[in-house]
């Protein structure tokens, strides 16, 4: 801490025991860092660039080199600083971390007569093996590579093979240095969390102290020493990020937090009165709930541009939200509801970046306020963890994405009140059928979209001219990509029924099958 905003304080000390991953490129990064979490041991992930001295300063317990797409013989490929293996501190280098480990010391890497892809057969070859000891002796592994190293580097023992890989794990345990050719991290290799166990419990005698607990314990701490006796203002959405950053705010501070809900009445169908009975009857926080439905709807009032309609709607939330912040007296912090991919995508130079979307709800960087970051170290699964230690209802903490601008978006044309209507009630028979189905946790996201158009229906003995609803439930992992579910039959079925006898105005259902790319998630 010190500089920046305040992060829950692990990333600069605390006293976690830590494991820094260096992120070499690949996509691995991330999910090794967040097996090391599943261990209870605090990861964080630095740049490739990073130097011997850098790695000291930040006191790590133990390192671990991730993958990357480059061959060590390349001419543009990635190194690291040798210096680091110099350190006396426990290193672990996976697939082309265990290659760099051979090349940056005195073995031999080369490109290998076979590749290997997918499900590999692992065979320990030395019972000694401090990392695969334990473990069954032969083992299926996943595997990601052409180049292999063929000579280990001096002082090293081979500790398992493959048929066409003869170094598939090497170890030197005097100078605490381990590679391993496969991927531990990925749920293909079944004991793959056994053996980065095994590397931070034996190699680097890491405490597993990094519980939902203990990090609550510590970023109370690290907020009430941040904030002292101010206000803090935390805007609240209702989704996951900000709910549960308040949380933990309210439990460090307690009264000195005002909540502000600005409720565009784009939302949908009860979750105003969810933030309302969750916030204030549940924690009994200060909460100021700003009804400003009226106003959004008179801004959007013809607006039918899509990027006009996120334009307005964001704007629009900024001055409200200011208006009340700037009545709360004393205030000097705000919460954000950061999250540590956020922080990693401006941070390393090789994770994926994720599409910006303008978003309703992140306020303008000219505030005059010191910002408080609690979840800023953490992956969300240890946020929705977090959430449900703290006791936020499930509804909340498992809540799928839903967009800022709200159903503005999945209103195409003008949003007006009775569409709007339409669409919470029609929206709602959605996700009680998905509910009740059992598979609202396992879809990204499922909604109905509200199209300009009409057709033609037969209800009773009347002829109708009224809105198709268009469903749409996908899978994904990040919202970058996404698929259509394969939603079973019967729940398109009850879907449909449901929406057309009990919603007045809709006459149809259609599925929207298509994925992303090239469609969006969204409609707008
Ligand atoms: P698309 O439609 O681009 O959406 O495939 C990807 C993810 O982003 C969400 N989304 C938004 N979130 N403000 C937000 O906060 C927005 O304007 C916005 N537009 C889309 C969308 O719900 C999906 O999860």
């Amino acid at each position: 801490m010190g500089q920046g905003p305040v992060s829950s304080g692990h990333a600069s000390g605390g006293d976690f025991d830590k494991v820094l991953v260096l992120d070499m490129g690949a996509q691995y990064a991330q999910l090794i860092a967040r097996r090391v979490r599943e261990a209870h041991v605090f990861s964080e992930i630095v740049g490739r660039d990073i130097r011997a001295h850098e790695v000291k300063a930040r006191n790590p317990v133990g390192i671990i080199i991730s993958g990357g797409p480059a061959s060590v013989y390349a001419e543009d490929a990635y190194d690291i600083d040798p210096g680091i293996l110099e350190l006396g501190i426990p290193v672990l280098g996976i697939c082309y971390g265990h290659q760099i480990i051979a090349h940056t010391l005195d073995g031999t890497v080369a490109a290998n007569d076979v590749a290997e892809y997918g499900r590999t057969a692992l065979t320990v070859a030395n019972d000694e093996s401090l990392l695969l000891s334990d473990l069954p002796v032969e083992q299926e592994v996943w595997m990601s590579h052409r180049d292999a190293v063929v000579g280990t580097p001096s002082g090293f023992t081979v500790t398992a093979s493959t048929v066409d890989v003869p170094v598939a794990a090497m170890e030197d345990r005097s100078r605490g240095l381990y590679g391993v050719q496969f991927h531990p991290e990925v749920a293909h290799t079944p004991h793959g969390q056994d053996v980065l166990r095994r590397f931070l419990y034996e190699a680097c005698g890491a405490r597993p102290t990094w519980t939902n607990v203990s990090i609550i314990e510590q970023s109370v701490e690290a907020i009430r020493a941040a904030v002292g006796e101010g206000r803090v203002i935390c805007g609240l959405s209702g989704g996951v990020d900000s709910s549960v950053a308040a949380a933990l705010v309210h439990k460090a501070v307690g009264d000195q937090l005002v909540c502000v809900f600005v409720d565009h009445g784009l939302m949908r169908h009860g979750e105003g009165e969810q933030v309302e009975r969750t916030f204030r009857e549940h924690f009994h926080v200060n909460l100021i709930h700003v009804d400003a439905s009226e106003r959004f709807l008179e801004r959007l009032a013809g607006v039918t541009d899509p990027e006009e309609k996120r334009k307005t709607i964001g704007e629009l939330f900024i001055r409200v939200f200011e208006d009340v912040a700037g009545d709360i007296e004393g205030a000097a912090h705000l919460v954000q509801g950061t999250l540590y991919p956020d922080v990693i995508e401006s941070g390393t130079k090789d994770a994926a970046k994720i599409k910006s979307h303008h978003n309703v709800g992140g306020l303008p960087d000219d505030m005059d306020f010191e910002l408080v970051e609690p979840l800023r170290d953490l992956f969300k699964d240890e946020v929705r963890a977090v959430g449900e230690e703290l006791g936020l209802p499930e509804e909340i903490v498992w809540r799928q994405p839903f967009p800022g601008p709200g159903l503005a978006v999945r209103i195409i044309g003008e949003v007006t009140k009775e569409r709007l209507d339409l669409l919470r009630a029609a929206d709602a028979i959605v996700l009680e059928e998905i509910r009740r189905a059992g598979l609202y946790g396992e879809l990204w996201q499922t909604f109905g979209v509200l199209p300009a158009i009409r057709s033609v229906g037969v209800q009773g003995d009347g002829r109708t001219y009224a809105y198709p609803l268009i469903l749409r439930a996908v899978t994904s992992e990040d919202a970058m990509t996404a698929d259509w579910a394969r939603l079973p039959y019967e729940v398109l079925e009850r879907i449909s029924s449901r929406v057309i006898n009990e919603v007045d105005g809709i006459n149809r259902v259609a599925y929207d099958i298509s994925s992303k790319p090239p469609a969006t998630i969204e409609w707008e």
